[in-house]
């Protein structure tokens, strides 16, 4: 999407994607269909209030810069959940600083879908790295997410529910599917924005405002650069819940502790 004049991630640290349009169809055809039916029984997320309607899995891998597949990180069995991902932010997202989280695990499936190898790789193609950063495996998360409002006038939260950044190097968005859903607008703002709502600051320092619709419209961050929020959604006039559904992409070099 990032064409002449549109924000481009080494310029400005974030640019937007229409995947759909980049992507071999016959792809899209054969795999969009089944990673879509993995967000229909997204567990609630551990660590978030009901009240949010957030409902997630997560999965990690090691990618070899200079062999370009990955490598899906074993699961951990947890008492509860099943298989469970470790997820950690260090100090970067204020509802949960220096926590370990574990997320219900992506079912092997959905690691094993081509379309997603290929979202990631996409991701990882826009990014770049240092020389050390190039010989080492990176880190990379995937998060499935989904904003549910089954009925009702509540909202579903993303989080955290504010302009923040994330702490990994980057990190991509790709909409899996929006329906029946008001809400969801994306922000991107100046990084000293961090902490606040976007109504609350510059006009100025407002980088971009936009809303995913289809089918893997996508975008991403280089997190040193800017901040970034997504409003809550809520559900619209028809007969049916109202749903914002994500794939996350986030992107680390691994380094050596001596
Ligand atoms: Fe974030």
């Amino acid at each position: 999407m990032a064409g002449q004049g549109e924000p481009s991630l080494t310029a400005d640290g974030f640019e937007r994607f229409s995947l759909s349009e980049k992507f071999e169809p016959e792809l899209i055809d054969t795999w969009y269909e089944g990673l879509k039916a993995e967000f229909a029984d997204l567990p609630a997320d551990p660590y978030g209030d009901p009240e949010l309607r957030r409902y997630r899995r997560h999965s990690s891998a090691v990618l070899l810069p200079w062999e370009r597949r990955l490598h899906w990180v074993p699961k951990i069995d947890h008492p509860e959940y099943g298989e469970v991902a470790h997820y950690f932010q260090g100090g970067y997202n204020p509802e949960h600083q220096d926590e370990d989280r574990y997320f219900p695990a992506i079912a092997a499936r959905a690691e094993n879908n081509p379309l997603l190898e290929r979202i990631v790789l996409f991701d990882f193609a826009q990014t770049w790295w240092g020389r050390q950063e190039r010989s080492l495996p990176l880190h990379v998360g995937v998060h499935f997410i989904k904003l549910a409002v089954a009925d009702g006038e509540g909202a579903a939260v993303s989080s955290p529910n504010f302009l923040h950044q994330d702490g990994e190097p980057f990190h991509f968005a790709h909409l899996v599917y929006k329906q029946n859903a008001v809400g969801g607008t994306n922000y991107v703002a100046d990084v000293q924005c961090a902490g606040a709502q976007p109504a609350d600051i510059s006009p100025e320092l407002l980088v971009a405002t936009f809303d995913l619709e289809q089918p893997l419209d996508s975008y991403g961050i280089h997190d040193e650069r800017v901040s970034h929020h997504v409003d809550p959604i809520r559900r619209g006039d028809e007969p049916c819940p109202g749903e914002r559904a994500v794939i996350l992409v986030d992107i680390t070099p691994l380094v050596k502790a001596v």
